[in-house]
């Protein structure tokens, strides 16, 4: 029998060329110019988990884009993997800050990868991580080593709210049944600090107009008499946040759960170094809430940023206008026990409620999704440990991330499991950035864990 070390040594340059003619479509579900492409990207999935060894794999429609679901099925009484990721990626704007293009997907060494990295949109996120389950799928089935039944479920608006899988998930509780969830689409601490992550933070998602007077006006003629409706956008944004870096919307902090002192020591002793952070962002010092390390801000703490602000004259050159319009899209991260929802509510009532007589504001939400934590007392994640002792040597440190999958909170109400986030991506990997990559290393070692999780978790369950 051979062992996943040597399978994954006998097939390295396949694995390769396969995910990067993936990372070639691009799958950019934001933008509706490139719905063949996505379509495209479902199909060449659906393809790749035939060959990995699902015994079905459909191409399941929705109001929005389709989902792949695969399975393989042993036999009922053994446990289920729900194996989810998603196979759309971000825009890859602003495409002149990319060394090669984002879809032409190159193979380059750093200092953080060595054995190399392939560079394209998506390499990490989400493609190089689902497509590790697909190759991890193809050596336990040829080497007959898949412990128990496996379903996937692949979808293509994971980078815009996935609001059909909602839709799908709602639908077909009997099809997805499960024991565990299992999504690599996060990232760890370093290569040789394995991690697990075991939180992820809910979102609030809002755009806002703020409307002056009836049309673009001559700043000489009117500047001074009318509200500059930028100005302003701009001092209601500042008033979001007080001196101490808090969030001002009343009721805001109402729900946030609180970490205990014991709490926050234990998340102190993961591994990091302040210097080594802002050196890599190139920043004197880093920026946030009173009270709270780098790690807290980024993980156990909501915040509210803007993503985008625009409006008025931005061509080449000067142009005297007082704008008719100013807008911003504006991101809130939540916490546990914080309603997405309420707190969507809470933000319009008070953001109506600070703009002056002198301008009208509306507020449109576009998505959001609740907070996630993983108890590390539960089966999947102490089989997930022993996955990762097993081939990193040491023991993963739990460590909560700032990011979101607004889904998986949806698939607990829904399906009642748990989600294990084993994410093989790195910080520097630069995902949503230009110059998106994943490496090699990170991206093989991906395809060793994860048939080790299916082994403990099969074991663990009896
Ligand atoms: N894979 C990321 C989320 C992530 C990355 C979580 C790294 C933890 C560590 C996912 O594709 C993503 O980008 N999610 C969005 C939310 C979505 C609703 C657009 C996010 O976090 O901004
Ligand atoms: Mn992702
Ligand atoms: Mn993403």
């Amino acid at each position: 029998m051979k062992s996943a070390k040597s399978y994954i040594q006998d097939n390295k340059e396949r694995f390769l060329n396969e995910l990067i003619e993936l990372l070639k479509i691009p799958s950019i579900s934001a933008d509706p110019s490139y719905k063949e492409d996505v379509l495209k990207t479902a199909e060449a999935v659906k393809t790749a988990l035939e060959n990995a060894g699902c015994d079905t794999v459909e191409i399941c429609e929705t109001p929005g884009y389709p989902i792949v679901y695969g399975e393989k099925i042993l036999n009922k009484n053994l446990p289920t993997v729900l194996v989810y990721g998603h196979y759309d990626v971000q825009p890859p704007d602003p495409l002149e800050l990319w060394d090669s293009p984002p879809f032409e997907p190159v193979i380059k060494k750093t200092d953080l990868h060595p054995e190399g990295a392939i560079f394209a949109r998506g390499a990490c996120d989400d493609k190089g991580q689902m497509y590790m389950h697909v190759k991890a799928l193809e050596y336990m089935t040829t080497s007959n080593q898949l412990p128990c039944n496996v379903k996937f479920m692949i979808e293509g608006e994971e980078e815009v709210g996935s609001s059909s899988l909602g839709w799908f998930v709602k639908r077909n509780h009997q099809k997805l049944a499960n024991d565990i969830i299992l999504i690599s689409d996060t990232g760890m601490i370093a290569k040789d600090v394995p991690s697990i992550t075991t939180g992820l933070r809910g979102l609030s998602y809002v755009e806002v107009e703020v409307t002056g007077p009836n049309r673009d006006l001559h700043s000489g003629l009117y500047g001074g008499a009318v509200a500059n409706p930028i100005n302003i956008l701009a001092k209601m944004i500042a008033s979001l946040h007080d001196e101490n870096n808090h969030i001002t919307i009343p009721g805001f902090y109402d729900d946030v759960e609180e970490l205990t002192q014991a709490e926050r020591a234990k998340m102190a002793e993961a591994p990091f170094n302040l210097e080594a952070y802002k050196k890599a962002l190139d920043i004197a010092d880093v920026y946030g809430e009173k009270g709270y390390t780098t790690n807290e801000r980024n993980s156990i703490r909501p915040t509210l940023d803007v993503n985008g602000i625009w409006g008025g004259y931005i061509g080449e050159g000067a142009k005297t206008v007082i704008p008719s319009k100013a807008y911003a899209k504006i991101s809130m991260r939540l916490v546990p026990n914080q309603d997405w929802e309420k707190i969507t509510k809470l933000f319009t009532t008070h953001f109506e409620s600070i703009a002056p007589e002198a301008v009208k504001v509306k507020v449109t939400p576009h998505h959001g999704g609740q907070a996630y934590v993983t108890p590390i007392d539960c089966t999947g994640y102490k089989a997930a440990e022993k996955a990762y002792e097993n081939t990193f040597g040491k023991t993963p440190i739990p460590q909560r991330s700032g990011g979101s999958i607004p889904i998986v909170a949806l698939f607990e109400k829904e399906l009642k499991s748990k989600t294990i986030l084993m994410g093989f991506g790195l910080d520097s990997d630069a995902i949503h950035s230009p110059n998106e990559h994943y490496g090699i290393w990170n991206y093989l070692k991906g395809i060793e864990t994860i048939p080790q999780f299916f082994h403990y978790f099969t074991e663990m369950s009896k």
